[in-house]
């Protein structure tokens, strides 16, 4: 077999066999297949894309590249949730210990945040002493003892891909769906659980800015799961302004824990129920979303959810008692309240303009070696649909740095007001089974 053949082939339209495929990624892994030529293959995928079966032989060879998690040992349910990134998307934070609390077993590996979408990651390392890097048993254990833990995927874990992602990066060659669609299930089938929950986002703030192609990738990753006889859902999710209000480290942190006290924004709130719901219907675990929801505001209620993220704390060598006392948090200099100059209804809010803001304000990286603040970032006080009076507040800078006008104009920027009455958006948009 020919790599260059292989390229043609795909240029022209081709369909690559299974073998094809394996040989293509065993051979960029290897180092037998250089960049360029690898380049060139991934053009052409954009160009001709990948047909359902080829998508599934790519997420196996992918999946195969590198070290699988075997959950077999865990008694009980494990379920996985993935989030395609968003601005404000904390929703990992909350709902995993609300399932852990109903009774399912969550073993998730994050990733960090990159560009204006942040990382589960990052905003658990704002708490204090808390530890991501815990060895295969460390995080086996800490799921049979408290049925959930949150740790970095290693660099082990669907080597093909991480390889693959850094050249896609470079070469203009990310937004192909069936490469986004394999990358994403291969990594999501080697972390070993059973049933499979995908948040597709979609908007201005997200990878997929329009519903269609969302649809399109949903529906795709959806079959691969199936293909490998997983029970998978995904449900489209509205990114067209920042999740909740908290965008940044610490303070998606603290909304994600008033989310487990009853508290927090309501999309927010609601994206949590309906994901959470979603995975505990999926694993029979109730029968309706009626019996979902009751279950959900129970292990609120009585505090069962919190605590299971108190537990997850202590487990990972944090400060449990930021639970409770939000001061021990790293906090900032300077809060900056942006206002409107005019009165009216929030017609839009620009998801991708607050992560930028909050980016630049050191909430996230701009290349993968930078350091990052944890203290601050940007909450957001008037969502769609919003009644404005003159001088409200539209958001908050939390911020560390001099007073920057140019960040406050930018910030004010990404609300839209007009005099109309505008309606709230719905958070969830369709499911695809
Ligand atoms: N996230 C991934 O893990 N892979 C992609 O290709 C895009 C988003």
């Amino acid at each position: 077999m020919r790599t260059v053949d292989l390229i043609i082939k795909k240029k022209n339209g081709g369909e690559l066999t299974a073998d094809e495929i394996r040989f293509l990624i065993s051979g960029y892994v290897n180092n037998e297949i250089p960049d360029y030529q690898m380049s060139s293959l991934l053009m052409a995928i954009c160009f001709r894309g990948l047909n359902p079966i080829e998508q599934f032989y790519l997420t196996e060879a992918m999946m195969d590249s590198g070290e699988k998690i075997d959950l077999s040992m865990i008694s009980g349910i494990c379920v996985d949730k993935h989030s395609t990134g968003g601005v404000g998307d904390k929703t990992t934070l909350s709902i995993a210990p609300i399932l852990a609390a109903c009774g399912l077993k969550l073993a998730k590996m994050s990733g960090r945040g990159l560009g204006h979408t942040g990382g589960t990651l990052d905003k658990l390392e704002s708490i204090p002493g808390f530890r991501i890097d815990l060895s295969n048993e460390e995080f086996l254990r800490q799921i049979q003892d408290i049925s959930l833990a949150v740790v970095g995927q290693t660099a082990k874990v669907a080597v093909a891909d991480k390889k693959l992602y850094a050249l896609r990066d470079v070469t203009g060659t990310i937004d192909a769906i069936g490469l986004i669609a394999s990358s994403i299930m291969s990594k999501k089938l080697a972390s070993g659980a059973d049933y499979i929950l995908l948040d597709v986002k979609v908007g201005s703030g997200a990878f997929m800015k329009d519903l269609a192609s969302a649809r399109i990738l949903a529906k795709s990753m959806v079959e691969i799961g199936h293909r490998f006889g997983k029970k998978t859902v995904a449900i489209l999710t509205n990114m067209n302004q920042p999740l909740g209000e908290a965008v940044g480290n610490s303070l998606e942190v603290i909304e994600a824990l008033e989310m487990l006290k009853g508290r927090g924004p309501a999309d927010f709130k609601a994206l949590c129920y309906a994901l959470a719901s979603e995975l505990l219907i999926m694993t029979d675990i109730v029968p309706s979303y009626d019996k979902a929801q009751r279950l959900i505001d129970q292990v609120i209620a009585d505090g069962a959810a919190l605590e299971r993220f108190r537990e997850m704390v202590r487990y990972q060598a944090g400060n449990p008692d930021v639970v409770f006392d939000y001061s021990l948090f790293p906090q900032t200099k300077y809060q900056i309240e942006v206002i409107s100059e005019v009165c009216g209804y929030v017609a839009a809010v620009d998801a991708l303009a607050i992560g930028q803001a909050a980016m630049q304000l050191g909430a996230g990286r701009k290349t993968k070696d930078d350091c990052i603040d944890s203290a601050v970032g940007i909450k957001v006080k008037a969502k769609v649909g919003c009644n404005l009076q003159r001088g409200d507040a539209l958001a908050v800078i939390y911020t560390n740095g001099i007073n920057d006008p140019d960040l406050i104009e930018e910030v004010q920027r990404a609300f839209t007001i007009i005099q109309e009455k505008v309606e709230s958006e719905k958070i969830v948009i369709e499911t695809v089974y």
